[in-house]
């Protein structure tokens, strides 16, 4: 089933006196189905980011719509946890008050609440740094708070914006591991952004590779492998040296000198 619709969108960053106009995506369209994990692949400044920004709501399309379960999205709800490429956690609340805050919202008991924030330390790894303040903790942690906080209200889509692009490898990987495991625990419907060819195809079951030319889709690749999946298997390393030929096509997908990005110069 249908769960999250890019309908035809189209965005523009409005220009200034000194800088033109922007087309960042133009006419980009695809579906993603119930429970199904999507990585957004791509070169730096595709526009990857502006595209989660809007399927959260935070930003609005210069045309076109995107549907959650047949709905327009016209700002951010509740039913959507996102977690933002900087962390964007609250630096004067401490780690447990940053991922209760994920459940201020929510209709659930206390008690309830309580034993969910606890599930969520647990599974994050935050055992014992409950009462710390961000600033305490390294990127990799404070990562890990913002993937719970966004997890904590039981969200229909969870949106990630490179949310491992700060962790060392070793930790990368196991986090990774977890971030799979829950993904599949929760049959979530999921939409990550991501740079790390091996990343994407260890999470994802489609990996939409974004061009350099208005975002146009490359490539909507299907991993069929097996969860979880083994990196050193040579069918997981025949998807990363495909989808690694991908986005180098991606990335020279220049759009011409003469447009380059302008809609119209102003005067
Ligand atoms: N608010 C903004 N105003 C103008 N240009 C922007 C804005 N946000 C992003 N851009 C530009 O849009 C392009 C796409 O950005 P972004 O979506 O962040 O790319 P990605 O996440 O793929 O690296 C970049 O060239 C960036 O500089
Ligand atoms: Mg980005």
């Amino acid at each position: 089933m249908e769960c999250l619709k890019i309908d035809n969108i189209t965005k523009v960053y409005k220009g200034n006196k000194k800088e033109p106009d922007k087309i960042v995506l133009k006419d980009i369209s695809f579906s993603i189905n119930e429970g199904e994990f999507v990585c957004l692949l791509g070169p730096s400044g595709c526009g990857k980011t502006t595209l989660l920004t809007m399927m959260g709501g935070f930003l609005e399309p210069t045309s076109g719509k995107i549907l959650l379960d047949g709905n327009e999205i016209k700002g951010p709800g509740s039913e959507r946890g996102y977690v933002f490429q900087n962390y964007a956690l609250f630096p004067w609340m401490t780690v447990k008050e940053n991922i209760a805050y994920g459940l201020k919202f929510s209709t659930k008991t206390k008690e309830e609440k309580e034993e969910r924030v606890k599930y969520l330390i647990n599974m994050a790894r935050l055992n014992g740094n409950e009462k710390k303040f961000p600033i305490q903790l390294s990127g990799g942690m404070q990562q890990r708070v913002a993937v719970a906080r966004a997890l904590a209200g039981f969200p229909r889509v969870l949106l990630l914006d490179e949310p491992l692009g700060a962790i060392d490898f070793q930790m990368r990987e196991l986090l990774q591991n977890e971030l799979d495991q829950m993904v599949q625990e929760a049959h979530i419907t999921a939409v990550m952004v991501t740079h790390d060819v091996s990343e994407s195809v260890f999470m994802s079951d489609r990996v939409i590779v974004l061009g350099n030319n208005h975002g146009h889709i490359v490539s909507d690749y299907k991993i069929d492998l097996p969860r979880r999946r083994d990196r050193e298997s040579e069918e997981f390393k025949k998807c990363v040296t495909e989808l690694t030929s991908l986005v180098r096509i991606a990335f020279n997908e220049n759009i011409t000198a003469g447009e380059a990005c302008i809609m119209k110069r102003r005067k």
